[in-house]
């Protein structure tokens, strides 16, 4: 009889979790942009090693570039925390791999994160804690999220779940908390996606993700995201994925659609000497070393750049919108 009634009760809690996931909807945020409505932002990737491996160089840069473009916030895409993500909300590595090292006054804005596939070998929920918020204010980390800022709207996507290898890796341990059973995360995430990106009005659109859809770089494309996810951003004409996983510098143009492929994984550990051949009408740009990217966005233009730890710009592209209005 007891067991009866404690299953009956796990069914109905079972069901409340169900509807709760069925009507969650993405988070969104509103972020203001400057009195003549552009906006512009840091992209970093791959970064928390105490300052090691250059990430102090790439801080000192983006705190100059940062200054000089009056930034409005800065992006992360993962792999926030080496080797494996934080311990807990009083991890000492947020201090030293974050709040002590983008020191920068221009530095000292909101940071919008993702969680990388490092960041799930340690607590992923305490990088989600509001606690850490309370340490360093500019903090927020989110599974999947939206910000619209002006002219642009940002849709911060949670791709480690995505890679099935990690599921079934059986030296690494991950913090799947949340995320399963797997299959039905990942399909109310691309369905979510779908939705607001139809909702969505903003002239130009960004996706935000750790792992790389397309990339000439040792992770290479992630199989999962180009059959399931990339579909869905072509449909709604997004502009960019931004993503870091691979610790380089790239650009990445395609063919027959608007859509940029811009990795920034170079905030610490690079160097990795591996890159596999790619069509070269594609390839835009690729720098093995560390770096980031910074991006102004006006009504009428986008402008993406990539610096290395010298502060030298390697790259610099711009777009002037939908591929109708760039093709005169
Ligand atoms: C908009 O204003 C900012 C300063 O707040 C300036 O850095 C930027 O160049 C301006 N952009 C345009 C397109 O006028
Ligand atoms: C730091 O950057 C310099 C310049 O790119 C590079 O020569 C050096 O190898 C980098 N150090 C590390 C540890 O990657
Ligand atoms: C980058 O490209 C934009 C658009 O073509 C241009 O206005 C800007 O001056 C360039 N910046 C640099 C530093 O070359």
């Amino acid at each position: 009889m007891a067991m009866i009634k404690s299953l009956a009760v796990h069914l109905l809690l079972y069901m409340v979790a169900m509807t709760v996931m069925v009507a969650a909807d993405l988070l969104r945020f509103k972020h203001p942009v400057k009195a003549n409505g552009s906006l512009s932002f840091l992209a970093i990737g791959d970064w928390g090693r105490r300052g090691l491996y250059n990430q102090s160089k790439v801080a000192y840069q983006m705190g100059k570039v940062g200054e000089k473009m009056d930034v409005d916030f800065i992006v992360s895409t993962g792999d926030n925390f080496y080797d494996s993500g934080l311990i807990d909300e009083h991890d000492p590595a947020f201090f030293d791999s974050f709040t002590n090292v983008y020191t920068a006054p221009s530095l000292q804005k909101q940071w919008y994160s993702v969680l990388g596939n490092h960041d799930y070998r340690g607590n992923a929920l305490a990088q989600l804690s509001p606690e850490l918020r309370q340490r360093d204010n500019r903090w927020l980390c989110m599974r999947s999220f939206i910000v619209n800022a002006g002219k642009v709207d940002f849709f911060f996507v949670d791709t480690t779940p995505f890679h099935g290898k990690y599921f079934s890796e059986t030296d690494q341990e991950y913090d799947w908390r949340g995320v399963l059973p797997r299959e039905d995360y990942v399909s109310e995430l691309l369905k979510d996606v779908d939705v607001a990106l139809k909702e969505s009005s903003a002239k130009w659109k960004v996706v935000v993700g750790h792992h790389t859809i397309y990339s000439a770089g040792v992770h290479g494309n992630t199989e999962e995201l180009v059959d399931k996810l990339l579909p869905i951003l072509l449909e709604n004409d997004v502009n960019l994925y931004i993503n870091g996983h691979d610790h380089c510098l790239e650009h990445i143009s395609s063919s027959n659609s608007q859509l940029q492929f811009l990795t920034s994984g170079g905030g610490s550990k690079a160097w990795r000497g591996d890159i596999n051949p790619w069509n070269l009408d594609e390839m835009k740009f690729y720098y093995d070393g560390q770096g980031f990217m910074a991006a102004e966005i006006t009504e009428n233009d986008l402008v993406v750049s990539f610096y290395d730890v010298f502060g030298n710009m390697l790259h610099n592209w711009s777009n002037s919108g939908n591929s109708r209005r760039s093709a005169w």
